[in-house]
């Protein structure tokens, strides 16, 4: 009876820890200081994009804190487009959007402080 107990327990308490990490909020927007200009990144957008697959980016390139850093400013964007991971993993030539060359203005908001 009392092994039945503990193993009730532990179940439970596998249950509620799945259930709190499942729902941690994903948040709208996220901005990303630059000195090219802030980058507002469309979260809400972006799991649409990956079909609501978390696993798409998490943990793969980024835990879900918005304080990880992104590694993508290396090298103006080229070694992680080249190598396909951070921000790279899609931004790139044939990666299912907009490479960095001539598309700084798309994540780069200058000037207005709202972007
Ligand atoms: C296209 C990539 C991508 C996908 C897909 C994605 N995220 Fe994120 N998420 C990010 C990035 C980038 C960050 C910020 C990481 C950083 O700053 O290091 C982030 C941060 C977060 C954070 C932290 C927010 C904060 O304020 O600390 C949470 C929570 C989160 N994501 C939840 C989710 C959930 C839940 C899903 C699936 C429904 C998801 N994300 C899918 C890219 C993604
Ligand atoms: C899973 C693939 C994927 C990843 C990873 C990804 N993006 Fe995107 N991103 C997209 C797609 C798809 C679009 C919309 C299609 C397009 O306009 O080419 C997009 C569009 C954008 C836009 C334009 C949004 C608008 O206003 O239309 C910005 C800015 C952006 N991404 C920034 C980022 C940043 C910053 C990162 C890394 C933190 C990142 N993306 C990672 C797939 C991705
Ligand atoms: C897909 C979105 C995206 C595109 C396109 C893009 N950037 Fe960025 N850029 C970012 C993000 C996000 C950061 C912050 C990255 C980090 O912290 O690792 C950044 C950071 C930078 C930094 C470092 C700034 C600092 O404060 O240290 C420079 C410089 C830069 N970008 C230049 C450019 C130039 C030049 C282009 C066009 C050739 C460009 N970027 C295109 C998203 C983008």
């Amino acid at each position: 009876m009392r092994a039945f107990a503990a193993v009730l327990v532990t179940v439970l308490t596998a249950g509620i820890t799945a259930v709190s990490e499942e729902a941690r909020k994903p948040p709208e927007k996220l901005v990303f200081k630059a000195k090219p200009g802030d980058v507002v990144f469309d979260h809400a957008k972006h799991i649409k994009a990956a079909k609501n697959d978390c696993k798409v980016c998490h943990d793969r390139f980024w835990p879900q804190s918005a304080k990880a850093p992104l590694n993508f400013k290396a090298g103006l964007h080229k070694p992680a487009e080249a190598k396909h991971t951070s921000c790279g993993f899609c931004h790139h030539p044939g990666g299912g959007s907009f490479e960095s060359k001539g598309n700084c203005n798309r994540c780069h908001h200058k000037g207005t402080g709202k972007t």
